[in-house]
C-alpha cells in the first residue's frame, strides 16, 4: 500500500519532536508532505526553528517546513516554557538548523495541498493549538470535505485538564479554533490526556532510547529527561507522558488504541472551564457524534514501535 500522505501541524515541544521523528522514520507508512509550525508551547519563531532542528536531527533536511499563525484566533498566546524550557526543545544540545524555511505561509500550504491532491487522500496531524487548521477551514471551507482524517492530540475527559483544572493545553490555548475544527464535519480522531497519560516514559523505556546509541536515540532520551522533571513532580508518576507521538503511532499501528465515536464540544464561554472538551463518553445527549475519542493505549506496544522506528534514523 502507498504511504499515507500527512501534514504535521506542530509547536515543538519535545513530545512534538518525537512525534515528528517517528513519522520521518516511517516512510513506508507515512509520506510527510509538510510540517506546519504554529505558536503554542513557545512562540512561533521558536516552533518553526525547532521543527527544522528536528528534521535535520532525523537526517531529512529536504522536509518542507512552513511557518503559520503566531497567535490564537481571538486570544493572547499562552505558552508552556514551564514544561518545555525556554527554547521549547530544552534538554539535548542541538545545532541551529541550516535548512531553509519555506516561503509560503502554513495556512496557504494546507489549503493548496488539500485542493490540489485527490479528495480524501490527505490526513492532518495537529499536535498543538488548532489555529492553523481552523484558519485554513475558515478561509477555505471547501477543504473540509476533502480531508481524509484529522488525527489530533488534544483534550481530555476522565483526566480533565493539565493547564487548568478543566482544560488540556492545546485546546485551552485556542478554544475558538478547536470549536471550528470539531464542527468542520471531517472525520476526527482524538488522542486526549486519557490516552497520553498512559504513555509514560519510565526509566526503562528511556534507557531503551538512549541505548540506541545514535544521535536520535540520545537526543530523545535527553529531551525526555528534561520535561520529565516537571511531570514527575506534578503527577507523582513513574515518568512523563509522551503525548504527541500517540498521533503518529496511531497512523502506523491503529490497533494500539481503542476509543468511542462520540460527540465532543468545546467550551468557549466560561472563564472557569474555558477550553474544556465536553465529551459525551456515556452517550447521555442526543448530540451527533463528531469524533472518535480514544480512551486506551497498549503502552508496551507503543514504546516498542517507537524504539524500533527511532532505530531506523
Ligand atoms: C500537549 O501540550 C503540549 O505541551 C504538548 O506538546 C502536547 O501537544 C499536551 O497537553
Ligand atoms: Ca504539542
Amino acid at each position: 500500500m502507498a504511504p499515507r500522505k500527512i501534514i504535521i501541524d506542530t509547536d515543538p515541544g519535545q513530545d512534538d519532536a518525537v512525534a515528528i521523528l517517528l513519522a520521518l522514520a516511517s516512510p513506508d507508512d507515512l509520506d510527510v508532505l509538510g510540517i506546519t509550525a504554529v505558536a503554542g508551547n513557545v512562540p512561533l519563531p521558536l516552533t518553526q526553528k525547532n521543527a527544522r532542528i528536528v528534521c535535520e536531527l532525523a537526517g531529512k533536511p529536504e522536509t518542507k517546513v512552513f511557518s503559520g499563525c503566531d497567535a490564537p484566533i481571538a486570544r493572547k498566546l499562552v505558552t508552556a516554557e514551564h514544561v518545555h524550557g525556554k527554547t521549547g526543545l530544552d534538554g539535548p544540545s542541538l545545532p541551529d538548523p541550516s535548512m531553509a524555511l519555506q516561503d509560503q505561509h502554513a495556512v496557504d500550504f494546507i489549503v493548496e495541498t488539500l485542493r490540489s491532491e485527490p479528495e480524501g487522500t490527505i490526513t492532518l496531524c495537529p499536535l498543538g493549538p488548532l489555529t492553523n487548521i481552523a484558519t485554513a477551514l475558515q478561509r477555505a471551507p471547501d477543504i473540509a470535505g476533502r480531508i481524509q482524517e484529522i488525527v489530533l492530540m488534544g483534550g481530555a475527559y476522565f483526566e480533565v485538564g493539565n493547564i487548568t483544572p478543566a482544560a488540556e493545553f492545546n485546546i485551552y490555548v485556542d478554544p475558538e479554533a478547536a470549536k471550528v475544527v470539531f464542527a468542520c464535519g471531517a472525520p476526527i480522531t482524538v488522542m486526549p490526556l486519557d490516552v497520553t497519560h498512559k504513555a509514560l516514559v519510565t526509566a526503562e523505556r528511556n534507557n531503551a532510547f538512549r541505548a540506541l546509541g545514535s544521535p536520535v536515540g540520545v537526543a530523545v532520551a535527553e529531551m525526555t529527561d528534561f520535561f520529565e522533571r516537571f511531570d514527575k513532580e506534578k503527577y507523582g508518576s513513574a515518568g512523563a507522558p509522551l503525548h504527541d507521538p500517540c498521533v503518529t503511532a496511531y497512523l502506523i499501528q491503529p490497533e494500539l488504541f481503542t476509543g468511542r465515536h462520540i460527540n465532543v464540544e468545546i467550551e468557549t464561554g466560561s472563564d472557569l472551564t474555558l477550553g474544556m472538551t465536553v465529551a459525551d463518553w456515556w452517550g447521555v445527549t442526543d448530540r451527533a457524534p463528531n469524533a472518535t475519542f480514544m480512551g486506551d493505549i497498549n503502552a508496551d506496544g507503543f514504546f516498542s514501535l517507537l524504539t524500533e522506528r527511532l532505530a531506523r534514523l
